[in-house]
């Protein structure tokens, strides 16, 4: 299995609305499989379908491999249907490299979707798996963590990868 190359910010790509899945075939299941080697590769407990340059609702998420076996949950057109609480956690993200911040989510959420075998998935769920959910499903809406801190902190980092760019280029 390959892995993919993950995008990062400020790629446009990652801005867009995903379109959602109309058939779970091989295809989507080898996108699937590589999308979980290339998240356990990065290491990163989650990836979505965007962040590796697929116009697709897809997401692939594994919140317990610190643990030493993996757990994953990949999840097709997955969609929050109900939320409560409030929790602010500090996030990262594989395509907005050097970055943590603290996000504000719900604390709580069942999500739906579909499975790999195309069945219909109905999850509950608390801790870091929710906020997992939640991160994956905003990739899937556009929305990067960036997008959801302060102005004055989303300045600061474009200001950084900017300047980051810019060496880059000139050392090039
Ligand atoms: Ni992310």
């Amino acid at each position: 299995m390959p892995t993919l190359r993950i995008l990062t910010y400020p790629d446009p790509f990652l801005k867009k609305e995903a379109g959602p899945i109309e058939t779970v075939d091989e295809q989507i299941v080898t996108l699937a499989n590589d999308m979980l080697e290339t998240m356990y590769n990065a290491p990163g407990v989650g990836l979505a379908a965007p962040q590796v340059g697929e116009d697709k609702r897809l997401v692939v998420i594994d919140v317990n491999q610190k643990e030493g076996e993996q757990d994953p949950l990949v999840l097709i057109n997955p969609e929050v249907v109900d939320s409560d609480g409030e929790v602010v956690y500090e996030e990262g993200c594989l395509s907005v490299p050097d970055c943590l911040a603290d996000i504000k989510r719900a604390e709580r959420v069942r999500v739906r979707g579909l499975d790999l075998e195309g069945n219909p998935v109905d999850i509950e769920a608390d801790d870091l798996l929710a906020i997992a959910l939640q991160h994956e499903i905003d990739h899937l809406n556009g929305v990067l963590i960036i997008d959801r801190i302060s102005p004055l902190k989303r300045e600061l980092y474009r200001r950084k990868v900017r300047k980051a760019l810019k060496e880059k280029q000139a050392n090039a």
